[in-house]
């Protein structure tokens, strides 16, 4: 009998839990394993109070509910750990005890659940001996090799959701709505939901934007007799660079930072380009919680049997992933190698455009 070790890390994401389900329901039915669920992500294996049993009965009804029941940081990387020495908060390579209790745990799998970060740190522990399996996770959907991480969907159908609200409201007072998403440094979440939402502004890290553009998209708009747009700016659009780029970008940087983010630094400037009310809406963690939809939680479910199937197949160093309709799975190297952006000369970008939605450029 196999004993399988499972943690989830990261941010959390729609989807965790149908997952750990999945993992923890193939491993006892299917093979009669045991399932080690290890709480907090990696920080859970320097502690081994953090790691006990699960069983058929610690998954049951967790299927419908958002986040994860082993709970997760983003803090905690074995390999950097933050630990105080003299008042001072010093990083140290902590990864030889984390093996060390995978032994002392009798864990034959380690199945990581998680996005870039996560991927990157199980790389890693099997690089020490540690036979890992990954599971890609992130509502942003930028996770390379998958074509799809669940949690993504859930995330564009809140966005989407705010999107059709603001309309009404934008309409009505004749307003420019800007919807602030996720999106650090991919823009997948902004531009779905902008197409999905009718946006008639999307903007996306991949394409930086101009400022001008917006506004005589918005003006343009009013004189054809429709006086309200809606913007979708993705956390991580920036705009573009004039001649002085370097001198450019730092002031644009303290400037977003200072009035509180990209979606109000886009509020500021159409304010003071065009004479319209703007209202800035920052979706912020209400994209990573509620129930997945019926798309994530099937995702879900069979990333976690695949798991299963990879440890019994002895696939380790290697992540379940979507490849069109196929769950199939790649080596977790090739995954985390970069992140997959928005091609700004792709389908979808096109798509947006010759919608009549303006991209800010
Ligand atoms: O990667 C997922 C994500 O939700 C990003 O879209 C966002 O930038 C980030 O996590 C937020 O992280 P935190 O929850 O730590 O603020």
């Amino acid at each position: 009998t196999q004993t399988i070790g499972i943690l989830t890390g990261g941010g959390d994401c729609p989807g965790l839990n149908a997952v750990i389900r999945g993992v923890v329901k193939s491993a006892i039915i299917g093979h009669g394993w045991r399932v080690i669920g290890i709480e907090d992500g990696f920080d859970g294996l320097l502690n081994l109070d953090k790691c006990t049993p699960l069983t058929l009965e610690s998954v049951r009804g967790i299927l419908p509910r958002g986040g994860t029941i082993l709970g997760t940081t983003n803090r905690g990387n074995p390999f950097s750990y933050p630990v105080e020495q003299d008042g001072v908060i010093v990083h140290a390579d902590r990864s030889d005890t984390v093996v060390a209790n995978i032994k002392t745990l009798g864990i034959d799998a380690l199945v990581t659940v998680g996005g870039e970060g996560s991927l990157k740190i199980a790389l890693e522990l099997g690089k020490k001996g540690v036979p890992v399996v990954g599971v890609p996770k992130t509502i942003d959907n930028d996770l390379r090799e998958t074509d799809f991480t669940f949690g993504y969907n859930t995330a564009l159908e809140t966005a989407t959701d705010a999107l059709d609200k603001l309309h009404t409201t934008a309409e009505s007072h004749h307003r420019v709505m800007i919807l602030e998403v996720m999106g650090r440094y991919a823009g997948w979440i902004a531009l779905e939901s902008g197409i999905a939402g009718g946006a008639d502004v999307i903007l996306i890290p991949e394409i930086p934007f101009h400022i001008d553009r917006i506004c005589s998209a918005v003006s343009s708009r009013s004189a054809r007799g429709s006086h309200f747009s809606i913007v979708v700016v993705a956390e991580g659009a920036f705009p573009a660079g004039g001649s002085r780029v370097v001198a450019h970008e730092a002031d644009e940087r303290q400037a977003i930072e200072r009035l509180g983010g990209i979606g109000q630094f886009v509020a500021k400037r159409i304010e003071q380009c065009l004479d319209m009310d703007v209202r800035v809406t920052v979706l912020g963690h209400l994209q990573r919680g509620g129930s997945p939809t019926t798309f994530d939680r099937a995702l879900g479910s069979r990333f976690g049997t695949k798991a299963v199937q990879m440890v019994a197949a002895g696939e380790f160093g290697r992540m379940a992933c979507l490849k069109g309709r196929a769950i199939t799975s790649v080596p977790i190297e090739d995954a985390v190698r970069d992140l997959k952006l928005v091609d700004p000369t792709g389908e979808i970008v096109q798509t947006a455009e010759e919608l009549g939605m303006m991209l800010g450029r």
